[in-house]
């Protein structure tokens, strides 16, 4: 069987909560992400065989990357129409995580998106684009990163997280 995977790091409940309804609060046309699903995409790994799920759990469990401060401090409107937040400055930890996660992936024969890694936050798709939109406020501490699978029930999109790793 094949499942849809990608490593990702979900939003703490509290600021996750807290950006979605900022997000409803602009009133903006397009789909809404449920504030259940925010997260910040490491790796996408699209539809990958469930006997590979060793081997990703292997490749993570090797990194070596610590726990840091995120702030979503830019907001922005794609051409691809994402509303999204992302910090003006990565920190160290973050890039340094995907790096490791992208060179592990790489070296054993998964294939990436080739686009240069990019953190944000999904927060709503297929929105009209809007300037000068101000961010948040929101600063949260992320200790952990997480395998997980995606899924699409007639309820709407789900995902499972599969396993996860703290980083300390
Ligand atoms: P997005 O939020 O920028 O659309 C689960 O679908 C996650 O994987 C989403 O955060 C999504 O990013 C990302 N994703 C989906 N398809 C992708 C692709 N082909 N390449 C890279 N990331 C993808």
């Amino acid at each position: 069987m094949k499942l849809r995977l990608f490593f990702g790091i979900p939003l703490p409940h509290r600021q996750a909560e807290t950006i979605a309804a900022w997000r409803d609060s602009l009133a903006l046309d397009g789909r809404p992400v449920p504030a259940r699903n925010l997260h910040m995409t490491l790796a996408f790994l699209g539809q990958q065989p469930e006997d590979r799920l060793d081997e990703l759990k292997r490749i993570a469990g090797r990194i070596k990357s610590e726990g840091f401060e995120l702030t979503l401090d830019q907001v922005a409107t794609s051409r691809r129409g994402l509303l999204s937040l992302s910090p003006a400055h990565p920190p160290g930890a973050l890039l340094s995580l995907a790096a490791q996660l992208a060179e592990g992936l790489l070296a054993a024969g998964y294939t990436l998106d080739d686009r240069d890694f990019w953190p944000h936050v999904t927060l709503a798709r297929h929105c009209p684009a809007r300037h000068g939109l101000l961010p948040p406020d929101c600063t949260c501490r992320i200790d952990r990163f997480v395998l997980f699978q995606s899924l699409n029930e007639d309820r709407g999109t789900f995902y499972e997280p599969l396993s996860q790793w703290q980083l300390p």
